[in-house]
């Protein structure tokens, strides 16, 4: 029998776990999740469609160690579609969420819906505050780079991170955005005090 307080998107988190489970800690079912969370708030807020929002939230990163022809979103869209339909979403919702995965990091495709509006802006909320720093330094400690310098945590911070509230679509997100981007901020340039001064 169905508890009262079930989620009722538990059989596509269960779905996906395991993909997830395969994934680095800044990209893993909490970061998934906490977008969902993300997405649920601006989306009231928005008043969009929060089932589409949520699972698109969900299974929007389960495509990242799809093939290198297509990019993560690609493989995430097609995915989804997948395990929706076996989850037995009705044709409309399935199609929305593909699409707003599709665009979720605006490689060769725009958020054009709400729903996927909002999902790029949930998504970006995980880049900033003490959450994003953490997933910052578990990504590229997996991927070998240094705190300073080129091709580093700085440089990504500072090329990608610290603009990214330039791009966001709803008021909504970028009022969320700004306390966490000024403790990102604030982190780094204590951090920069810190840092080793060449002579
Ligand atoms: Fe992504
Ligand atoms: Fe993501």
């Amino acid at each position: 029998m169905l508890e009262m307080n079930q989620d009722p998107l538990n059989p596509v988190i269960n779905a996906v776990q395991g993909i997830y489970g395969r994934k680095d800690q800044a990209h893993d079912l909490e970061h998934a999740l906490r977008v969902r969370e993300w997405g649920k708030k601006i989306g009231i807020q928005e008043s969009a469609d929060l089932v589409i929002v949520e699972l698109a939230a969900i299974l929007h990163d389960i495509g990242r160690s799809g093939t290198l022809s297509r990019t993560h979103a690609e493989s995430g869209s097609a995915l989804a579609g997948g395990i929706l339909q076996k989850c037995g979403y009705p044709e409309n919702i399935i199609e929305a969420v593909k699409t707003a995965v599709l665009s979720h990091s605006r490689e060769g495709y725009e958020p054009e819906t709400l729903e996927a509006k909002i999902l790029y802006d949930a998504d970006k909320l995980d880049f900033v505050g003490p959450i994003g720093i953490a997933r910052l330094f578990a990504w590229a400690g997996k991927e070998g780079k240094p705190f300073f310098g080129p091709d580093s945590c700085e440089s990504f911070y500072r090329e990608r991170i610290s603009h990214y509230h330039k791009h966001l679509y709803t008021e909504t997100a970028r009022v969320l955005f700004e306390p966490l981007f000024l403790y990102s901020e604030n982190f780094w340039s204590e951090l920069e005090k810190m840092r080793l001064k060449k002579d």
